[in-house]
């Protein structure tokens, strides 16, 4: 068994396996019925548990349809109704939990939660997201890239905006997958130094770049998110958007980018600030690819977590 916890935790030929397995699953299913089993039933009496602390449609909705296509039982929890959101402890629910399910995802704010539950479950734990990272989306946008333009080894990705939770595990996944990634924003909302580090030390070339326009010469990707992610304070809206406002993703900023370079965003987007509705809905955006590979790539995380 296995917990995926984070893209740097993660073997590099596992991770590999996983996007294969993850092409291999979307183009078996081959555009049929969505409701329709995957002819493999490989989570046949398996029961997961999705727990959300924090508001969710990709993630709930892949993990739930991606675990039934595979022949499991799901069930969709909330923190705040659980005892956990009472006083529970994280170490008795993991405890109690791996008596009745297979597999447990947790999205949730503190990252020693997700620790937590991993250490005192005996049965697989996958982060839905923490506040410093989101794994499971970057193992979408992999899958996204390497379908649309081939190995994503050694291309150039530029993450425009706030250093953020998702900033971070595609910092990670660069130094896992072999790409380079420059850093575009404002100092104060620089990327974690410790991830940095990490992904140089795996040979990874990261910079950090404050002019967005420099930044973006030569990308192969362009990424952003979200300004204000789900635990930052909303009174910092009006701060960050005065911050960011020249880091937003537009037409005049992916013209100086290469000409074929992708844009993605792991959604939900805010249209008009981070990025215009020019380029969301533009030639080189994938960021609805992005969205439906969330349910392939967890697809196959599920499976590797269980082995199967
Ligand atoms: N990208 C992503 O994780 O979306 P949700 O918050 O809707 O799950
Ligand atoms: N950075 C965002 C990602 C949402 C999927 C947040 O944490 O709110």
């Amino acid at each position: 068994m296995n917990h995926f916890l984070d893209i740097h935790l993660t073997d590099p030929q596992d991770l590999r396996g996983m996007i294969n397995a993850a092409a291999a699953m979307k183009s078996a299913r081959n555009g049929q019925p969505k409701a329709l089993p995957d002819a493999e039933q490989p989570l046949a009496g398996r029961m997961v548990a999705l727990i959300f602390e924090k508001p969710s449609t990709r993630t709930r909705v892949s993990f739930d349809v991606g675990a039934r296509q595979m022949g499991a039982q799901t069930m969709v929890l909330s923190g705040s109704e659980m005892q956990l959101g009472h006083g529970e402890t994280i170490a008795d629910t993991a405890r109690v939990l791996s008596r009745y399910v297979d597999l447990i995802m947790i999205r949730t704010f503190e990252e020693t939660v997700l620790q937590e539950l991993a250490e005192f479950a005996s049965v697989p734990v996958i982060n839905g997201l923490t506040n410093r990272t989101h794994p499971c989306q970057i193992m979408a946008d992999i899958l996204t890239f390497e379908e649309h333009r081939g190995p994503i080894a050694g291309k150039k990705v530029v993450w425009s905006g706030d250093g953020n939770n998702v900033c971070a595990s595609l910092i990670h996944a660069a130094g896992q997958f072999g790409f380079d990634l420059t850093f575009t924003g404002p100092q104060t909302l620089d990327p974690e130094h410790e991830f940095i580090e990490r992904a140089r030390a795996a040979g990874s070339r990261i910079e950090i770049v404050r002019d967005p326009i420099a930044a973006v010469e030569g990308a192969d990707l362009v990424v952003t998110d979200t300004w204000v992610s789900m635990h930052d304070s909303q009174s910092t809206k009006e701060r960050r958007h005065n911050q960011l406002r020249g880091y937003q993703v537009n037409a005049h900023l992916m013209a100086a980018a290469k000409p074929d370079a992708l844009f993605m965003h792991c959604l939900p987007a805010h249209r008009e600030d981070e990025v215009t509705n020019e380029v969301m809905d533009g030639p080189q955006s994938v960021v609805f690819d992005e969205a439906e590979n969330r349910l392939h790539a967890q697809k196959a995380v599920m499976r590797w977590c269980l082995g199967i």
